[in-house]
């Protein structure tokens, strides 16, 4: 291999820009040439390319969003689309792409790999931590730490009035956002897609917690929570069946996908950076790196992709426990 590409896909996420510095700091490093690819899948077919070196990376690493712009890109999903990427790809001599996104970006890059046996490399980029094969998503660190300090300006209004709040967060189809804020920041329950708790069993803990002198309360809803009714539904129900609550909504949207990435998630991309690259050079393709038990680990990216990133049980008895 001679010369990579690097472009980042779907949701932006924090930590891909230190990611994308990692990819080129490592190519330079190993005297390989580096190009970036401009949002996403759209720019490959496009050819919006541009020369990276080490230097075109400088302060990058501490910045929210990605450089690269993202896009999701439905003529990707086409043979057509695929065609016009390879093309412009063989046009600019690249020989291995390094793709930064989710479960969508690892989606195109196993099928562009199986159509032309291109080398490709997955880095998981995505604040839902929804993949399979690495413990941590890049992103979801510094979205657990944006949520937290929401959730925390929150409580100080809510304890002021007395007030019930659902407070609705990001992660997909997957809970792992609301599970560990909403234990970290004090919830009384945590609504999330893979337990369903139930509108009884919700209304009973709210009326232990009021009787047991908790004035305010917080739970916090994931977005995929299975319960039934979407939060400001569960508003109007508590409204309705509860009395002596003062209830709020608060939907934090798109600001957890924002900021600057926590340490965590700077190291974190600068490791799947190198491992990356290096793993692309050694000859290896078509996988994801991931960090287990604190290692860079290879995941076949058809793995990743089918594969369930599983809740830790464990939390959600903490979480119960904590309520008490
Ligand atoms: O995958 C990241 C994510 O922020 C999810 O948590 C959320 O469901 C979705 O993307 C929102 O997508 P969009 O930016 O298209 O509104």
């Amino acid at each position: 291999i001679k010369k990579l590409a690097v472009l980042t896909s779907g949701g932006d996420s924090p930590g891909m820009n230190a990611a994308i510095r990692s990819v080129v700091r490592t190519c330079a490093y190993h005297k390989i040439e580096c190009i970036a690819v401009y949002r996403g899948y759209e720019g490959l077919m496009e050819g919006d390319f541009k020369t990276m070196n080490a230097r075109s990376v400088k302060d990058i690493i501490n910045k929210g969003g990605t450089i690269l712009k993202s896009a999701r890109s439905d003529e990707f999903r086409t043979k057509e689309g695929r065609l016009k990427a390879f093309n412009k790809l063989n046009e600019a001599n690249v020989d291995g792409l390094v793709v930064i996104g989710g479960d969508g970006t690892f989606t195109g890059a196993l099928i562009f790999n199986q159509e032309y046996n291109f080398p490709v490399m997955g880095i998981p980029g995505t604040i839902d931590n929804d993949i399979f094969g690495t413990s941590h998503t890049l992103g979801f660190d510094t979205a657990l730490n944006t949520v937290v300090e929401a959730i925390d300006k929150i409580r100080d209004t809510a304890s002021s009035h007395n007030r019930l709040f659902f407070i609705e967060v990001m992660g997909r189809d997957v809970g792992h956002i609301a599970l560990n804020t909403g234990i970290a920041g004090g919830a009384e329950e945590i609504l999330i897609p893979e337990e369903d708790l139930g509108l009884d069993r919700l209304v009973d803990s709210l009326n232990r917690s009021k009787k047991s002198g908790k004035s305010s309360s917080i739970v916090i809803v994931a977005e995929g929570d299975k319960i039934g009714k979407n939060i400001f539904e569960l508003k109007d129900y508590v409204d309705e069946n509860m009395s002596g609550y003062d209830v709020r909504v608060s939907v934090l949207g798109h600001m957890q996908r924002g900021g600057s990435p926590s340490c965590f998630d700077r190291v974190l991309a600068s490791r799947m950076g190198v491992k990356a690259v290096e793993s692309l050079l050694e000859g290896e393709s078509n996988f994801m790196v991931g960090l287990l038990n604190n290692k860079m680990e290879l995941t076949p990216l058809e793995k990743a992709i089918k594969g369930k990133s599983k809740i830790n049980l464990e939390l959600l008895r903490v979480s119960d426990i904590m309520s008490t």
